[in-house]
């Protein structure tokens, strides 16, 4: 059984779908959720789900025997799902192709250090974007410029608001996240 730990900050919402996709497979699993967030929502989701869910510093999320020491013994996979910090080397390394990020948006565009959650959606409004979508991609050292596994879009409205752009890009990643993660421990 391949185990998979979430990285989550905020919400949870794809971590929760995650963890539902999964409960009814025989390959994987996902075994455990880590945060940096303590107040994060996604605590209250794993509580309800029976998932654990831990909070690391980022002291611990720096430091050789931290959160990667737990991660050599924990986890096969890696999922990033609204994650914000940018992964350490050394886990990038010990983990090569192993993590696996979703971003809201059509990488090259919106990427970034700071393009995150709502702000990507604000920026594909303010620059009247016909189309925005989901990139799923492997993680390395710089934020969002890892290999693209999967990328799939929506059109967009002019009367479109942010919210109404996430709502959309939310759609995409519900529909898409688990099984591109699925295939990728499938085809290993
Ligand atoms: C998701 O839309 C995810 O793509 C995005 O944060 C949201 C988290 O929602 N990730 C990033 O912006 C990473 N750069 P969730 O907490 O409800 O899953």
């Amino acid at each position: 059984m391949n185990r998979i730990v979430i990285f989550a900050s905020g919400s949870g919402s794809n971590a929760e779908n995650i963890i539902n996709y999964f409960k009814s497979s025989n390959d994987a699993i996902v075994s455990h959720v880590l945060s940096n967030n303590a107040n994060a929502k996604v605590f209250d989701r794993c509580k309800r789900l029976n998932v654990p869910c831990t909070y690391f510093s980022k002291d611990e999320f720096l430091k050789e025997e931290g959160v990667l020491s737990f991660l050599k013994e924990k986890a096969d996979y890696i999922v990033l799902a609204g994650f914000l910090w940018k992964i350490p080397s050394q886990i990038v390394s010990v983990f090569a192709n192993k993590i696996i990020n979703i971003h809201p948006a059509l990488l090259p565009k919106y990427g970034g250090k700071g393009m995150y959650g709502m702000h990507v959606h604000k920026a594909v409004k303010e620059n009247n974007e016909k189309e925005t979508g989901i990139t799923i991609h492997f993680v390395n050292e710089h934020y969002d410029e890892g290999a693209i596994i999967f990328q799939a879009q929506t059109p967009l409205s002019k009367e479109d608001s942010p919210e109404q752009i996430a709502q959309k890009v939310h759609a995409l990643e519900y529909e898409h996240f688990p099984r591109e993660i699925e295939k990728i421990i499938m085809e290993r």
